[in-house]
């Protein structure tokens, strides 16, 4: 038996940084090495991601994964006992096409498969004796651009602002621990600004650690970002970003955008984000239209010159970037692993976007635990950006600190992906 084989795989109900259930794998191989991990769930969710299962029972409001759980131990792991750790393509396709059978994983749950593809790969990793990213490619050494995400709206915040993420990115920095650093002093300078504006009250947090002032629209929390990086004295370092997340305040039957009030057109919106490139150094949107109309995106992109980011629009589906891809569609797409399921395929989706001229940018989910696998996967892909939060909150800052250590460990061999990246993404 090689030492590379698995010996036993185990999963358990743990929970996320809301509380709500989710999925822990333990795998354990032949020769002793093991790898644990866990998965993140959205709230924020693309229509077409894989399926998430949840037990739909009276305890945790029907979020409970035991029904998952029993489902990793009794038919994934048996299927699975004996297979090399090491050949991830073939653990994963064992369970999408053989025991799975779905298009979107609904029988077994991409929360079960994911579990288990990500704790192979790290038993695999801690068996060639190598950190995760270097065991996925020897080439890794890009620490990517954060995109630190400093003022919440939409689902992730019980405030008024319907765009669900302002973002702050520290491109000037000389590397991630300058970049880090930057981000915290320009939150707290926010923090000040807005208590000076709207008292202490408003200066809670929300899912993903940015604020959630009281305030509307577009403008008024860009242009408070700007005045906090100004205050912050990081004015020439700091380009700035949008998750607009635009299907959750979308009208499909009106086919209208209601943004503060107002409705906006597919080509009202173009309008606006062309407006705004005028005046901000903003550089990258993600989700700027609707999930489903690959027309609006296409027009989109023909218009604006920056990064434009499908994450609702893609969910890290092949099927779905290779028609944004022929459609000319977006220019980036969000690599989220839990919308496809397995490690093999987000990898495959990740080098279909390179082959097509496409960035990818690595992302966590609002619902996250402390597993920062994410930092290892965004450097393995050399990525060059990664979103994942503010600088506070266990479950945001575990990915900060291990790409801090993944950036030592690298030494004088680690590229910060910051000087790289152009108003088009990060380009190499
Ligand atoms: P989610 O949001 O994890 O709640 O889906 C993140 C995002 O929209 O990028
Ligand atoms: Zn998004």
């Amino acid at each position: 038996m090689r030492a590379t084989a698995i010996q036993s795989i185990h999963a358990r109900e743990i929970i996320d940084c809301r509380g709500y259930p989710t999925v822990e794998v333990d795998v354990w191989l032949e020769g002793g090495a093991f790898g644990r991990a866990s998965v993140p769930a959205g709230l924020s969710t693309g229509t077409h991601e894989a399926h998430e299962r949840r037990d739909g029972e009276k305890r945790y409001r029907g979020l409970g994964v035991r029904k998952v759980v029993d489902t990793v131990n009794k038919e994934i792991a048996p299927a699975l006992k004996g297979m090399d750790a090491v050949n991830q393509r073939a653990v994963d396709m064992l369970m999408v096409h053989e025991l799975d059978q779905t298009a979107d994983k609904s029988r077994l749950g991409a929360n079960a498969t994911l579990g288990v593809s990500l704790a192979t790969a790290r038993a695999a990793a801690a068996a060639c004796g190598l950190p995760l990213y270097r065991y996925l490619n020897a080439a890794a050494r890009v620490i990517p651009v954060p995109l630190f995400n400093l003022i919440n709206g939409g689902k992730h915040a019980s405030g008024q602002l319907e765009v669900q993420e302002f973002i702050i990115m520290p491109v000037g920095a000389e590397n991630l621990s300058e970049a880090l650093q930057i981000a915290t002093e320009v939150g707290w300078e926010l923090k000040d600004l807005i208590i000076q504006r709207y008292g202490k009250i408003a200066a809670n947090t929300g899912d993903e650690g940015g604020f959630v002032p009281p305030m509307s629209g577009v403008e008024e929390p860009l242009d408070a970002l700007v005045e906090a990086v100004k205050r912050a004295g990081y004015s020439d370092k700091v380009v700035y970003g949008m998750d607009v997340a635009a299907t959750h305040f979308y009208d499909p039957q009106e086919r209208v955008y209601t943004l503060a009030g107002k409705k906006h057109s597919r080509e009202d919106m173009i309008q606006l984000y062309k407006d705004l490139c005028n005046r901000y150094k903003l550089v990258s949107i993600e989700d700027a239209l609707y999930e489903d109309d690959f027309e609006g995106w296409a027009a989109l992109t023909k218009e604006l010159d920056i990064q434009l980011i499908g994450d609702d629009l893609f969910v890290t589906n092949p099927h779905r970037l290779h028609k944004g891809i022929a459609m000319g569609a977006a220019n980036c797409i969000l690599w989220k692993v839990n919308q496809i399921g397995t490690l093999t395929e987000a990898l495959d989706v990740a080098e279909i976007a390179y082959r097509h001229g496409y960035g990818v940018q690595v992302s966590e989910r609002s619902g996250e635990t402390e597993d920062a696998i994410i930092a290892d996967l965004v450097v393995a892909l050399n990525a060059g950006q990664i979103k994942t939060g503010a600088t506070v909150r266990g479950e945001r800052t575990s990915k900060y600190n291990q790409l801090l250590r993944i950036e030592e460990e690298l030494g004088a061999h680690a590229v910060y992906a910051g000087k790289q990246f152009c108003w088009k993404g990060y380009r190499v």
